[in-house]
């Protein structure tokens, strides 16, 4: 298969995770007959430096022509003090409403070798696998108006949160099915007791669960879900939420099972999915070799599994990420004591060298 991606290695640790995550995609191909073409882009903090705009046309161009796109982070501190649509994170958000990815994936997964790096008693984290699904092209994140209006001293600021039924019912449809295909319950977040968008979003995802006899859905008030998260993460299965709340309750999950930065996200939903780390910048590590490379190759497998239907291939990476840490080797986030840290690019080897053995015994076994 051909696999044509643009590749958008943006901010602070973006390009040392990009990288790994390319070499891994590359084994992957050279393993199981696919060809791989890339193109590399700016975007954010990078293509403001290079171009002052944090989503240049031909950046935005190469993403709608290739079959998926794999993006490190944006996001720097040189461009705090920018207007908004100058920002790096004004780049991101604005590739998401191009290419129509209205659907947030992310998994949030307590790998057993991991159990001990969480902040949580073991017995609590042990066996957690949630699947968070996030609206991502509505809410405060896009709803106008938005400003900042006034005099300085009495200035106001205004941020609208706007839901449609259609926008509603779109994201639960993939949260639905989703769970179909995993432990058939989905748990729905709002603030229904104080939001009229809430109130619209608990109506509809109810209206559409009964399309789903055999899901088990239930409602949640988020500031209590958030409790939940933490004191009984194993319940959940699909946690269904809208963009703001998802924004927060994803880095609260990556937390809860140990690192943020081994999160991976797959935004979809439009003709060209994006594939990305959750764990955004980090300038304060960037350039020092130490950044986790998991989220980023994490989500390579699901970029092979969302845009390509390659299952085998993503389990291979999954699996492959297992077994290193299986084997005791630990980025730097996830040391503990006197646990001596592997770097990225051996990361990166590492997951290699898993992906190589697995994928050789996958075809003895066919053979
Ligand atoms: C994320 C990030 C982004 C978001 C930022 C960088 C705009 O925090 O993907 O979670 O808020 O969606
Ligand atoms: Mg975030």
């Amino acid at each position: 298969m051909l696999l044509n991606l643009t590749i958008l290695p943006g901010d602070g640790i973006g390009p040392e995770v990009t990288g790994q995550a390319v070499l891994v995609l590359r084994a992957i191909a050279e393993e199981f007959g696919h060809q791989l073409q890339l193109q590399h882009k700016n975007i954010g903090g990078a293509a403001l430096a290079a171009v002052s705009d944090p989503l240049p046309p031909d950046t935005l161009q190469a993403c709608l022509s290739s079959s998926a796109v794999l993006l490190g982070a944006v996001g720097s501190p040189a461009y705090d003090h920018y207007p908004g649509h100058l920002r790096p994170e004004a780049g991101l958000l604005r590739l998401r409403r191009e290419l129509g990815a209205y659907a947030n994936l992310r998994p949030a997964i307590c790998f057993p070798a991991l159990e001990d790096c969480s902040p949580l008693r073991a017995d609590l984290v042990r066996g957690t696998d949630i699947m968070i699904v996030r609206e991502l092209l509505g809410g405060l994140y896009f709803g106008e108006p938005r400003s900042i209006e006034g005099i300085p001293g009495s200035r106001v600021a205004t941020n609208t949160m706007t839901y449609g039924e259609s926008a509603i019912e779109r994201i639960a449809r993939i949260a639905f099915d989703l769970a179909m295909k995993r432990r058939q319950k989905v748990l729905s977040v709002d603030k229904a007791n104080v939001l009229e968008c809430s109130r619209l979003w608990r109506e509809v995802v109810t209206r559409c669960a009964k399309d789903y006899p055999g899901v088990q859905l239930s409602h949640m008030y988020v500031d209590s879900a958030a409790m939940s998260l933490v004191q009984r993460p194993k319940d959940f299965d699909v946690l269904l939420t809208e963009n703001m709340f998802g924004d927060i309750l994803s880095d609260q999950a990556g937390g809860v099972v140990g690192s943020l930065g081994l999160l991976a996200s797959a935004s979809i939903g439009g003709p060209v999915g994006v594939y990305e780390p959750v764990h955004g910048s980090a300038p304060d590590i960037a350039g020092k070799g130490i950044a986790n490379p998991l989220g980023a190759i994490l989500s390579t497998a699901m970029l092979l599994r969302h845009s390509f239907q390659l299952e085998r291939e993503a389990a291979c990476i999954e699996n492959a990420v297992s077994a290193v840490l299986n084997r005791g080797s630990r980025p730097a986030d996830l040391t503990r004591d006197n646990q001596k840290a592997t770097t990225t690019s051996e990361m990166g080897r590492r997951v290699i060298e898993a992906v190589k053995e697995l994928a050789s015994d996958a075809k003895r076994k066919s053979a």
